[in-house]
């Protein structure tokens, strides 16, 4: 259950700030820590202030930090076992803040961080996605995939190919992803045999067997929670690699910039006020939104 309601705003310790929050990006995380969830359960003593993602102007700066000043606008991560970022003031260590141009809005900053920093080091840090591979992106249309899908343009002759439903093969994902393919279509994904040299794999466990089909022996298989058959995928040769949560401040100056510039494409965004933050979670649980939720602070910017 979430609850509205007031409290002291924090004080910086050493090395943190306090940001005066305007936009929180919603992620899966946030409602599986409140729901309970196994996986969860371990990150956040409950009751807590939930949230991990967000953007604002500093409003305070602790003893120690040089970086940051009141008044810069910036944007960041919470650590996940600590105070969250669904409030008005959130006090987080200055190293898990960054800055964002001023062209992009604290709602589109708000929404990157964990979405972004996932896609980004699913292709680089893990995948050690490289120039002529082959990627395969399983759950393409989602908030993650589509943006692992745009980043893969920043290295040179990358064959990308989507996995998703077809009721979201817009025009907008086509031009994103050109190659598309329906999660059940398992004969032309796996194809030839192994035929990615990096397999994502966003759809969960039920795919994990086709992913694991779909990588080439010696090719790598991203999955953002941990690989339920690591057996399976020794036997065929492939490196399963778990995506961890890290924050890393200049590859998220780096995608705000890209944002900005529209070089990359957003997902849609819903935007609600804090106060309906219950109401965006059973949205999310019900999987009736589409695209990334971010709650702002003030009136809703249309
Ligand atoms: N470890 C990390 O740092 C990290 C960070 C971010 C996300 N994640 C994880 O990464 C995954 C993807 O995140 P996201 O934000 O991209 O989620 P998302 O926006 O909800 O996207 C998931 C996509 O997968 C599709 N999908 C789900 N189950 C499917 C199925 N059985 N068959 C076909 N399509 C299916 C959804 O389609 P429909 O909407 O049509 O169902 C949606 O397009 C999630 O598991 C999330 O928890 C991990």
């Amino acid at each position: 259950m979430l609850r509205y309601e007031e409290c002291d705003p924090p004080l910086p310790g050493a090395g943190q700030l306090v940001v005066s929050v305007e936009a929180i990006g919603v992620n899966s995380i946030d409602w599986q820590i409140r729901s309970g969830l196994d996986s969860a359960r371990a990150s956040r003593q409950l009751p807590a202030v939930l949230g991990i993602d967000f953007a604002g102007r500093v409003f305070s700066v602790g003893a120690g930090v040089m970086t940051f000043q009141v008044g810069d606008r910036v944007f960041g991560q919470c650590e996940p076992a600590e105070d969250g970022s669904y409030a008005e003031f959130v006090r987080v260590c200055s190293t898990r803040v960054a800055r964002y141009p001023a062209s992009l809005g604290p709602v589109q900053a708000a929404s990157l961080p964990t979405m972004a920093l996932a896609a980004w080091h699913a292709l680089f840090e893990f995948g050690k996605l490289q120039a002529g591979k082959r990627i395969l992106i399983a759950g393409v249309a989602g908030n993650v995939g589509r943006l692992a899908a745009q980043f893969c343009r920043r290295v040179p002759n990358v064959t990308v190919v989507g996995v998703c439903r077809a009721s979201a093969w817009t025009e907008e994902l086509h031009r994103i992803c050109p190659t598309l393919i329906e999660p059940e279509n398992y004969t032309i994904i796996t194809g030839s045999r192994g035929r990615f040299d990096l397999v994502l794999n966003l759809l969960g466990a039920g795919f994990e067997p086709i992913a694991i089909a779909a990588t080439r022996r010696g090719g790598r298989l991203v999955t953002p929670a941990p690989i339920v058959d690591p057996g399976h995928c020794s036997a065929r040769g492939v490196l399963s690699v778990s995506l961890e949560r890290r924050f890393a401040r200049q590859h998220l100056e780096t995608i705000a910039h890209l944002a900005a510039r529209g070089a990359i494409n957003l997902p849609p965004l819903h935007i609600e006020h804090l106060s309906n933050a219950a109401r965006v979670h059973a949205m999310a649980e019900a999987r009736h939104l589409n695209g990334k939720a971010v709650l702002v602070t003030g009136a809703i910017p249309w």
